[in-house]
Protein backbone atom coordinates (compact mmCIF):
# COMPACT_ATOMS: atom_id res chain seq x y z
CA UNK A 1 0.00 0.00 0.00
CA UNK A 2 1.03 3.32 -0.88
CA UNK A 3 2.53 6.20 1.28
CA UNK A 4 4.36 5.76 4.68
CA UNK A 5 3.02 4.17 7.37
CA UNK A 6 5.38 5.27 10.55
CA UNK A 7 8.13 2.78 11.31
CA UNK A 8 7.81 -0.54 9.91
CA UNK A 9 7.66 -2.85 12.16
CA UNK A 10 9.47 -6.70 11.01
CA UNK A 11 6.18 -8.09 11.78
CA UNK A 12 2.92 -8.25 10.19
CA UNK A 13 0.40 -4.85 10.91
CA UNK A 14 -3.20 -6.93 10.50
CA UNK A 15 -2.22 -9.48 12.54
CA UNK A 16 -3.59 -7.68 15.84
CA UNK A 17 -4.66 -4.35 14.07
CA UNK A 18 -6.58 -3.31 17.18
CA UNK A 19 -3.26 -2.54 18.68
CA UNK A 20 -2.08 -0.12 15.90
CA UNK A 21 -1.46 3.21 17.64
CA UNK A 22 -3.12 6.04 16.03
CA UNK A 23 -0.63 7.27 13.94
CA UNK A 24 -0.06 4.26 12.49
CA UNK A 25 -3.49 3.40 11.75
CA UNK A 26 -3.67 6.64 10.21
CA UNK A 27 -1.24 6.03 7.39
CA UNK A 28 -2.81 2.22 6.53
CA UNK A 29 -6.48 3.87 6.71
CA UNK A 30 -4.33 6.13 3.50
CA UNK A 31 -2.58 3.06 2.39
CA UNK A 32 -5.37 0.81 2.28
CA UNK A 33 -7.86 4.01 0.46
CA UNK A 34 -4.75 4.57 -1.94
CA UNK A 35 -4.68 0.72 -2.56
CA UNK A 36 -8.68 0.24 -3.27
CA UNK A 37 -7.95 3.25 -5.57
CA UNK A 38 -5.86 1.29 -7.95
CA UNK A 39 -8.15 0.27 -11.73
CA UNK A 40 -6.88 -3.37 -10.80
CA UNK A 41 -8.58 -3.29 -7.63
CA UNK A 42 -12.00 -1.87 -9.31
CA UNK A 43 -11.39 -5.66 -11.16
CA UNK A 44 -10.94 -7.28 -7.94
CA UNK A 45 -13.87 -6.05 -6.04
CA UNK A 46 -16.29 -6.71 -9.22
CA UNK A 47 -15.08 -10.48 -9.48
CA UNK A 48 -15.72 -10.98 -5.61
CA UNK A 49 -19.22 -9.58 -6.21
CA UNK A 50 -19.53 -12.12 -9.19
CA UNK A 51 -18.40 -15.15 -7.26
CA UNK A 52 -20.73 -13.86 -4.41
CA UNK A 53 -23.96 -13.95 -6.57
CA UNK A 54 -25.47 -10.95 -4.56
CA UNK A 55 -28.51 -9.14 -5.44
CA UNK A 56 -30.78 -6.41 -4.23
CA UNK A 57 -32.76 -7.50 -1.06
CA UNK A 58 -29.90 -10.33 0.27
CA UNK A 59 -27.99 -10.20 3.52
CA UNK A 60 -24.29 -9.88 3.30
CA UNK A 61 -20.84 -10.07 6.07
CA UNK A 62 -17.87 -8.96 5.24
CA UNK A 63 -14.94 -10.02 7.55
CA UNK A 64 -12.07 -6.86 8.21
CA UNK A 65 -14.10 -4.65 6.27
CA UNK A 66 -11.31 -2.23 6.80
CA UNK A 67 -11.80 1.07 5.59
CA UNK A 68 -15.66 -0.04 4.01
CA UNK A 69 -14.52 0.32 0.30
CA UNK A 70 -15.95 -3.14 -0.36
CA UNK A 71 -18.90 -2.74 1.84
CA UNK A 72 -19.98 -0.01 -0.10
CA UNK A 73 -20.09 -1.94 -3.33
CA UNK A 74 -22.07 -4.56 -1.59
CA UNK A 75 -24.25 -1.95 0.13
CA UNK A 76 -24.91 -0.90 -3.11
CA UNK A 77 -25.63 -4.07 -4.75
CA UNK A 78 -27.88 -5.61 -2.15
CA UNK A 79 -30.20 -1.90 -1.93
CA UNK A 80 -31.90 -0.39 0.66
CA UNK A 81 -33.99 -3.70 1.49
CA UNK A 82 -30.52 -5.92 2.59
CA UNK A 83 -28.20 -5.42 5.08
CA UNK A 84 -24.58 -5.53 4.57
CA UNK A 85 -22.31 -6.36 7.80
CA UNK A 86 -18.79 -5.33 8.37
CA UNK A 87 -16.83 -7.07 11.35
CA UNK A 88 -13.78 -4.96 11.94
CA UNK A 89 -11.51 -4.65 14.75
CA UNK A 90 -9.60 -1.87 14.24
CA UNK A 91 -11.77 1.27 15.68
CA UNK A 92 -9.76 4.18 13.28
CA UNK A 93 -10.38 2.25 10.43
CA UNK A 94 -14.35 1.64 11.43
CA UNK A 95 -14.61 4.77 11.33
CA UNK A 96 -12.99 5.57 8.23
CA UNK A 97 -15.76 3.13 7.01
CA UNK A 98 -18.60 4.52 8.74
CA UNK A 99 -17.66 7.43 6.56
CA UNK A 100 -17.73 6.47 3.60
CA UNK A 101 -21.29 4.65 3.94
CA UNK A 102 -22.66 7.70 5.43
CA UNK A 103 -20.92 9.87 2.41
CA UNK A 104 -22.27 7.05 0.09
CA UNK A 105 -25.65 7.39 1.40
CA UNK A 106 -25.84 3.87 2.43
CA UNK A 107 -25.46 4.33 6.32
CA UNK A 108 -29.06 3.25 6.88
CA UNK A 109 -28.30 -0.56 5.28
CA UNK A 110 -24.39 -0.88 6.02
CA UNK A 111 -22.82 -1.43 9.57
CA UNK A 112 -19.51 -2.04 11.04
CA UNK A 113 -19.17 -3.61 14.09
CA UNK A 114 -16.12 -3.59 16.00
CA UNK A 115 -14.64 -6.47 17.08
CA UNK A 116 -12.53 -9.38 15.69
CA UNK A 117 -14.37 -12.05 13.81
CA UNK A 118 -13.75 -13.93 16.47
CA UNK A 119 -16.22 -12.60 18.89
CA UNK A 120 -18.23 -11.07 16.60
CA UNK A 121 -21.95 -12.06 17.98
CA UNK A 122 -23.16 -14.02 14.64
CA UNK A 123 -26.23 -16.62 14.48
CA UNK A 124 -25.68 -19.25 12.16
CA UNK A 125 -27.31 -18.98 8.33
CA UNK A 126 -28.55 -15.56 8.71
CA UNK A 127 -25.93 -14.00 5.47
CA UNK A 128 -27.10 -14.94 2.01
CA UNK A 129 -23.36 -14.27 1.40
CA UNK A 130 -19.82 -13.53 3.78
CA UNK A 131 -16.29 -12.03 2.28
CA UNK A 132 -13.30 -11.44 3.32
CA UNK A 133 -10.54 -9.37 1.38
CA UNK A 134 -6.92 -9.61 2.11
CA UNK A 135 -7.97 -10.69 5.78
CA UNK A 136 -6.75 -14.40 5.65
CA UNK A 137 -3.43 -14.03 5.02
CA UNK A 138 -3.13 -12.15 8.11
CA UNK A 139 -4.39 -14.91 10.29
CA UNK A 140 -2.61 -17.78 11.84
CA UNK A 141 -3.36 -21.06 11.45
CA UNK A 142 -5.82 -22.16 13.43
CA UNK A 143 -7.16 -18.96 13.85
CA UNK A 144 -7.65 -18.73 9.74
CA UNK A 145 -9.83 -21.72 9.88
CA UNK A 146 -11.72 -20.86 12.24
CA UNK A 147 -12.88 -17.69 10.63
CA UNK A 148 -13.86 -19.39 7.18
CA UNK A 149 -15.60 -21.46 9.42
CA UNK A 150 -17.40 -18.82 11.10
CA UNK A 151 -17.90 -17.52 7.79
CA UNK A 152 -19.33 -20.53 6.47
CA UNK A 153 -21.95 -20.78 9.20
CA UNK A 154 -22.94 -17.12 9.07
CA UNK A 155 -24.24 -18.12 5.78
CA UNK A 156 -27.36 -20.19 5.21
CA UNK A 157 -27.51 -23.26 2.97
CA UNK A 158 -26.64 -23.00 -0.50
CA UNK A 159 -25.43 -19.10 0.35
CA UNK A 160 -21.68 -18.40 -0.88
CA UNK A 161 -18.68 -17.77 1.00
CA UNK A 162 -15.64 -15.91 -0.47
CA UNK A 163 -11.73 -14.55 -0.34
CA UNK A 164 -9.61 -12.42 -2.44
CA UNK A 165 -5.53 -12.71 -1.13
CA UNK A 166 -2.60 -12.33 -2.61
CA UNK A 167 0.15 -14.71 -3.25
CA UNK A 168 3.47 -12.92 -2.07
CA UNK A 169 5.62 -14.96 -4.05
CA UNK A 170 3.99 -13.47 -7.56
CA UNK A 171 5.14 -10.15 -6.24
CA UNK A 172 7.58 -8.97 -9.10
CA UNK A 173 9.23 -5.83 -8.90
CA UNK A 174 11.91 -4.25 -11.65
CA UNK A 175 14.72 -3.29 -10.09
CA UNK A 176 18.63 -3.11 -10.80
CA UNK A 177 19.94 -5.05 -8.18
CA UNK A 178 17.89 -8.34 -8.78
CA UNK A 179 19.28 -10.75 -5.77
CA UNK A 180 17.74 -8.04 -2.98
CA UNK A 181 14.80 -7.97 -4.76
CA UNK A 182 14.61 -11.93 -4.32
CA UNK A 183 15.96 -11.53 -0.88
CA UNK A 184 13.19 -9.19 0.14
CA UNK A 185 10.67 -10.57 -1.78
CA UNK A 186 11.40 -13.98 -0.22
CA UNK A 187 11.25 -12.28 3.47
CA UNK A 188 7.99 -10.96 2.79
CA UNK A 189 6.40 -14.27 1.27
CA UNK A 190 7.75 -15.99 4.09
CA UNK A 191 8.04 -14.09 7.26
CA UNK A 192 5.55 -10.76 6.89
CA UNK A 193 2.60 -12.85 6.69
CA UNK A 194 0.77 -15.46 8.57
CA UNK A 195 1.24 -17.83 5.29
CA UNK A 196 2.73 -15.86 2.25
CA UNK A 197 0.91 -18.36 -0.49
CA UNK A 198 -2.88 -17.72 0.45
CA UNK A 199 -3.86 -17.39 -2.33
CA UNK A 200 -3.06 -20.43 -4.13
CA UNK A 201 -4.14 -22.09 -0.83
CA UNK A 202 -7.47 -20.76 -0.98
CA UNK A 203 -9.31 -23.41 -2.29
CA UNK A 204 -7.61 -26.09 -0.43
CA UNK A 205 -8.81 -24.19 2.67
CA UNK A 206 -12.49 -23.43 1.63
CA UNK A 207 -12.58 -27.48 0.52
CA UNK A 208 -11.31 -28.18 4.40
CA UNK A 209 -13.64 -26.28 6.54
CA UNK A 210 -17.02 -28.16 4.45
CA UNK A 211 -17.73 -25.45 1.42
CA UNK A 212 -17.88 -26.68 -1.75
CA UNK A 213 -18.47 -25.97 -5.48
CA UNK A 214 -15.43 -24.25 -5.21
CA UNK A 215 -13.94 -21.64 -8.03
CA UNK A 216 -11.21 -19.59 -8.23
CA UNK A 217 -9.53 -17.17 -10.36
CA UNK A 218 -6.55 -14.88 -10.85
CA UNK A 219 -6.33 -11.12 -11.13
CA UNK A 220 -3.21 -9.20 -11.55
CA UNK A 221 -2.26 -5.54 -9.43
CA UNK A 222 -0.02 -4.01 -11.74
CA UNK A 223 1.15 -0.43 -10.68
CA UNK A 224 3.44 1.73 -13.36
CA UNK A 225 3.49 4.72 -11.24
CA UNK A 226 5.85 5.83 -8.44
CA UNK A 227 4.32 6.63 -5.81
CA UNK A 228 1.79 3.89 -6.66
CA UNK A 229 0.60 1.23 -4.00
CA UNK A 230 2.88 -0.91 -4.97
CA UNK A 231 6.12 1.41 -4.55
CA UNK A 232 4.68 1.81 -0.99
CA UNK A 233 4.68 -2.05 -0.75
CA UNK A 234 8.25 -2.20 -1.89
CA UNK A 235 9.59 0.42 0.36
CA UNK A 236 7.77 -0.39 3.53
CA UNK A 237 8.64 -4.21 3.06
CA UNK A 238 12.41 -3.69 2.35
CA UNK A 239 12.02 -1.36 5.58
CA UNK A 240 10.59 -4.58 7.54
CA UNK A 241 13.17 -6.77 5.94
CA UNK A 242 16.22 -4.62 7.72
CA UNK A 243 14.29 -4.55 10.98
CA UNK A 244 13.47 -8.31 11.16
CA UNK A 245 17.05 -8.61 10.27
CA UNK A 246 16.98 -10.37 6.73
CA UNK A 247 18.91 -7.42 4.85
CA UNK A 248 20.97 -4.91 6.05
CA UNK A 249 19.56 -1.20 7.03
CA UNK A 250 22.27 -0.39 4.22
CA UNK A 251 21.22 -2.76 1.78
CA UNK A 252 17.31 -1.80 2.28
CA UNK A 253 17.95 2.13 1.94
CA UNK A 254 20.03 1.49 -1.13
CA UNK A 255 17.36 -0.40 -2.45
CA UNK A 256 14.84 2.03 -1.92
CA UNK A 257 16.53 4.83 -3.06
CA UNK A 258 17.52 2.52 -6.73
CA UNK A 259 13.90 1.85 -7.08
CA UNK A 260 13.19 5.66 -6.02
CA UNK A 261 15.06 6.73 -8.77
CA UNK A 262 13.73 4.55 -11.57
CA UNK A 263 10.18 5.39 -10.45
CA UNK A 264 11.50 9.10 -10.78
CA UNK A 265 12.72 8.49 -14.22
CA UNK A 266 9.19 6.37 -14.86
CA UNK A 267 10.23 3.41 -14.76
CA UNK A 268 8.84 1.64 -12.06
CA UNK A 269 7.01 -1.80 -12.88
CA UNK A 270 5.68 -3.96 -9.84
CA UNK A 271 2.86 -6.84 -10.21
CA UNK A 272 0.95 -8.94 -7.86
CA UNK A 273 -2.12 -11.55 -7.64
CA UNK A 274 -4.51 -12.12 -6.47
CA UNK A 275 -6.82 -14.65 -5.88
CA UNK A 276 -10.43 -14.43 -5.93
CA UNK A 277 -11.87 -17.87 -4.40
CA UNK A 278 -15.71 -18.78 -3.56
CA UNK A 279 -17.66 -21.75 -2.76
CA UNK A 280 -21.32 -22.97 -1.49
CA UNK A 281 -22.37 -23.70 2.00
CA UNK A 282 -23.59 -27.34 1.28
CA UNK A 283 -27.65 -27.66 2.02
CA UNK A 284 -28.09 -28.45 5.32
CA UNK A 285 -29.58 -32.51 5.23
CA UNK A 286 -27.92 -34.50 2.53
CA UNK A 287 -30.40 -36.50 0.00
CA UNK A 288 -31.22 -39.88 1.01
CA UNK A 289 -30.94 -42.10 -1.47
CA UNK A 290 -34.24 -44.10 -2.98
CA UNK A 291 -33.82 -47.77 -3.38
CA UNK A 292 -33.72 -46.74 -6.92
CA UNK A 293 -30.25 -45.97 -6.71
CA UNK A 294 -31.75 -42.74 -7.90
CA UNK A 295 -31.65 -39.35 -5.70
CA UNK A 296 -34.99 -38.56 -3.66
C1 LIG B 1 -5.02 -5.64 4.72
S1 LIG B 1 -6.38 -5.12 5.64
C2 LIG B 1 -7.70 -5.25 4.43
C3 LIG B 1 -8.87 -4.34 4.71
C4 LIG B 1 -9.96 -4.40 3.66
N1 LIG B 1 -10.58 -5.70 3.63
C5 LIG B 1 -9.37 -4.04 2.32
O1 LIG B 1 -9.21 -4.95 1.49
O2 LIG B 1 -9.06 -2.88 2.11
C6 LIG B 1 -6.72 -6.50 6.72
C7 LIG B 1 -7.95 -6.26 7.53
O3 LIG B 1 -8.24 -7.42 8.31
C8 LIG B 1 -8.66 -6.98 9.57
N2 LIG B 1 -8.50 -8.09 10.53
C9 LIG B 1 -7.36 -8.61 11.03
N3 LIG B 1 -7.63 -9.58 11.92
C10 LIG B 1 -8.98 -9.70 11.96
C11 LIG B 1 -9.87 -10.53 12.70
N4 LIG B 1 -9.43 -11.43 13.58
N5 LIG B 1 -11.20 -10.39 12.49
C12 LIG B 1 -11.67 -9.47 11.60
N6 LIG B 1 -10.86 -8.67 10.88
C13 LIG B 1 -9.53 -8.77 11.05
C14 LIG B 1 -7.76 -5.79 9.83
O4 LIG B 1 -8.18 -4.97 10.89
C15 LIG B 1 -7.79 -5.10 8.49
O5 LIG B 1 -8.87 -4.23 8.36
Amino acid sequence: MGGRTGDVPAEDPFAEPSRLGAEAARAWVAALNRRAGAPDQFRIRAELLRHLHVCAGQAVLEVGSGTGVLLGDLALAVGPDGPAVGIEPQEAFAAEARRRLAAAGAGGRARVVVGPIEDAPLRGGTFDAAVAQTVLIHLAEGRREAALDRMRRAVRAGGWVASADQDADTWVVDHPDRDLARRIVRFTCERRHADGWTGRSLPRWFRAVGLREVRAAAIAHVDTESGSHLHGLAERVARAAAAAGAVTQEEADGWIEALGQRAEAGEFVASINFYVCSACRQEARRRVRARSGRDA
